[in-house]
């Protein structure tokens, strides 16, 4: 399989040029930036990415590849940092900028000469996304200057015979007008990759690969409903079938028919199911607790003992399948083992199940793969292109104390909140999209009667990372008919607000 490495100097964009080299269909890994050599040759790569970082390559404690990565005969992209190491271990000279003149941040008009091979075939000008403090000063011997803008002189570099090219801007933002045409330009002209990494044939090799793995053995999982699990699940069932058990605890803290849909989901395929009605629990247990914090710890606790007496029920398991994806990899320390998922970000996995392996046939993927690995093994879309929904469920979307009632009151508005983005067709590009059932009543005038109900919050974000995040322009169109449906159909609402914060100083989430 065609590879290409990309060594981590501590960017803030590493995920990001990851995604955007497997959206040219090309299979890439991250790895820490002092990867020994002998590691690189056994990764043997067709083509390495070095990433931005924020230190300053001339400062003695500055982390470096290891030297031979340039004797390998391989072609090198260096971005920002990655271009500035270029520049300095390979003899030129890299100095910070004197004025702030010569520092560049945001986006940059860049001129570029366009028969270098990164940049064949586009515009000779066009806007750059630019953030650094250091330059290049000079090139090193064999290296050209390949692009310019009005700061910085050497806004690309590249020696074509050595096939190494470096970029002073971010091709990976999108704010870089033809930054993916760039990255192909170095993917498929450069290192001559195929562009043959699809999930059609990730399938067919994963599939092998846990049949090998887990022989006759039996698997359990946790089925959330979520995407991560359910995909999980699909692939296991077509690679083991019957060895596979999945356990859905269905804590009644789901969307509305959520909880159903998963189990249509699963109906026709050949695994053995379990769907634990829990709701009961789940809401003895959640009485009177009104603490976010305290909240999301009981149902963490609580999710765990169903599963370990569900768990216990089947006897030993030989392998405990988790559904961990590349970005929890990436961030749990590169390249070592993932950090185990703890399914509610809180508690922590059943430690009294036993069970002899962890199965993370998801760990290299990334999650618009996951996706795209779901549609391949049939499931439906309504389960593959689901926002993403917290553990503890609707439970941190009731302020104060999770009752029947008042999940049956937010799941009504949620639903209608849902079902109007999807007839504006705004479902797809809110990132995240949801009901909230706050604590305040307020007066109002239904028909010739006082109410004194209950108010209702809709939320809806843009963002790519979820650590930030902004709130959605919906029309005010929109907003009225959920406004005015809410407070018709969904009996004890009289109100109904539009969150306008960001994140931060927000939250995605209320608890
Ligand atoms: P916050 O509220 O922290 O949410 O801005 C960021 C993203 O994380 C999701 N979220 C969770 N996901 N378990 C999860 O699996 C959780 O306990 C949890 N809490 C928040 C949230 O929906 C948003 O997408």
């Amino acid at each position: 399989m065609e590879k290409i490495l990309i060594l981590d100097f501590g960017g803030q964009y590493n995920q990001l040029i990851a995604r955007r080299v497997r959206e040219q269909q090309v299979y890439c890994e991250v790895h820490p930036g002092n990867m020994p050599l002998e590691e690189i040759r056994r990764f043997d790569p067709i083509g390495i990415i070095f990433t931005g970082g924020p230190n300053s390559v001339y400062l003695p404690d500055s982390p470096k590849p290891d030297p031979g990565v340039f004797s390998l005969g391989v072609p090198i992209l260096g971005i920002c940092y990655g271009c500035q190491l270029l520049a300095h271990l390979l003899g030129g000279q890299v100095t910070a900028a004197q004025d702030d003149a010569a520092r560049e941040y945001g986006k940059t008009e860049t001129a570029f000469e366009t028969d270098c091979a990164l940049f064949t075939g586009l515009p000779d000008t066009s806007v750059t996304w630019m953030s650094h403090g250091d330059y290049t000063a000079r090139v090193p011997a064999g290296f050209r200057i390949a692009a310019r803008s009005a700061a910085c002189p050497t806004a690309a570099i590249c020696d074509e015979a050595r096939r190494f090219y470096g970029v002073q801007f971010h091709p990976e933002v999108s704010h870089t007008a033809f930054g993916s045409e760039m990255l192909r330009n170095f993917l498929c002209t450069v290192c001559r990759a195929h562009g043959e990494w699809t999930m059609a044939d990730f399938r067919r090799r994963a599939v092998d690969e846990v049949r090998e793995r887990v022989g006759d053995g039996r698997v359990l999982l946790a089925l959330s409903g979520g995407v991560d699990s359910s995909v999980l699940a699909a692939l296991l069932s077509e690679a083991v079938g019957e060895q596979l058990t999945c356990i859905f605890v269905d804590h009644g803290l789901l969307r509305k028919n959520e909880g159903d849909e998963v189990e249509a989901a699963f109906a026709g395929r050949k695994l053995n199911f379990r769907r634990v009605d829990a709701q009961a629990r789940f809401l003895d247990r959640l009485r009177g607790v009104t603490e976010p914090e305290q909240k999301r710890r009981v149902i963490g606790e609580e999710f765990i003992r169903v599963f370990e007496e569900e768990g216990r029920r089947l006897g030993t398991a030989d392998f405990l399948a988790q559904g961990t994806i590349y970005p929890d990899v990436i961030e749990s320390g590169l390249g070592e083992a993932a950090v185990i998922k703890s399914h509610h970000n809180v508690g922590g996995l059943p430690d009294v199940l036993e069970f002899r392996e962890i199965l993370e046939p998801l760990r290299m993927l990334f999650k618009d793969e996951v996706r795209a690995l779901g549609r391949a093994l049939g499931l439906p879309e309504s389960l593959v292109a689901r926002q993403p929904f917290p553990g503890p469920g609707l439970a941190i979307r009731v302020i104060g104390e999770v009752t029947a009632e008042k999940l049956a009151l937010l799941r009504e508005a949620d639903a209608i909140f849902r079902e109007e983005m999807a007839r504006a067709g705004l479902d797809r590009t809110a990132s995240q999209y949801f009901a909230v059932l706050t604590n305040l009543r307020s007066v109002g005038v239904m028909g010739d009667g006082r109410s004194y109900d209950r108010a209702v919050v809709l939320r809806s974000v843009q963002t790519t990372d979820y650590m930030t995040a902004d709130w959605s322009r919906l029309p005010y169109e929109l907003l009225d008919r959920a406004s005015v449906r809410i407070v018709n159909e969904v009996k004890g609402v009289n109100r109904v607000l539009y969150d306008i914060t960001s994140k931060p100083p927000a939250t995605v989430e209320y608890e």
